[in-house]
């Protein structure tokens, strides 16, 4: 990316953290260390879509590209216009989708039927620890039931403990790796259906 356009990106993510502290949940986009450890879990399946959910200004994203994940196999799931915007002009060929990412079921099957059945892994941005325990875990179960059995679920989060995050129960926990040369740091954890 080049340097105007990161960091007319840095700003655009700074703006929506502003007005939306909660939701946006970080202080900066993610590093380009934590971003390649979430992508390392793409499949290797050239057919199977991927749905991101909160990808911000893309960060994540372009790891998932850089990786090898077709653009038109990215499904993405934002809730703020501003960031699905900016994602739109960015990835053209993906499916950006401006909504709530706990609504994942409906709003896969209105805006991207053609993928809704084909989904292999989900890779989750979310700030989970702002939600309510049922919110998150009603979406744990959104997720499972859409992927296949031994389709993977990676989430990052700022936990650095032992406890394990709210998607735990739902999922077999198999690998978490914590990546320092971030801001702050932070964990990558990986589920299997
Ligand atoms: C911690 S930021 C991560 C952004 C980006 N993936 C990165 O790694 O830099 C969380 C993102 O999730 C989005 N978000 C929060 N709640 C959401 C929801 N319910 N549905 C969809 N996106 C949501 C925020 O707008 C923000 O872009």
């Amino acid at each position: 990316m080049q340097l105007l356009a990161k960091l007319s990106a840095t700003t655009l993510f700074l703006q929506e953290l502003v007005t939306r502290p909660r939701q946006v949940g970080a202080i900066l986009p993610s590093s380009k260390n934590l971003a390649v450890a979430m992508a390392r879990w793409l499949p290797l399946d050239p057919d199977c879509y991927a749905l991101e959910l909160g990808p911000g200004t893309g960060v994540v994203t372009q790891a998932l590209l850089e990786r090898g994940l077709r653009e038109d196999r990215l499904i993405a799931i934002e809730n703020s216009p501003k960031m699905a915007d900016h994602l739109r002009t960015r990835f053209p060929r993906a499916t950006t989708i401006t909504g709530d990412a706990f609504q994942l079921d409906t709003l896969l099957k209105m805006h991207a039927p053609h993928a809704a059945t084909k989904i292999g892994v989900v890779f989750s941005s979310l700030p989970l620890l702002n939600f309510e325990p049922a919110i998150a875990d009603d979406l744990a179960r959104k997720i499972r039931a859409l992927l296949p059995d031994n389709g993977k679920l990676i989430q990052y989060s700022y936990h650095m403990g032992n406890k394990q995050p709210k998607a735990a129960d739902h999922f077999d926990f198999i690998a978490s790796d914590k990546i320092w040369l971030n801001l702050p740091p932070a964990r990558v954890s990986v589920y299997q259906k």
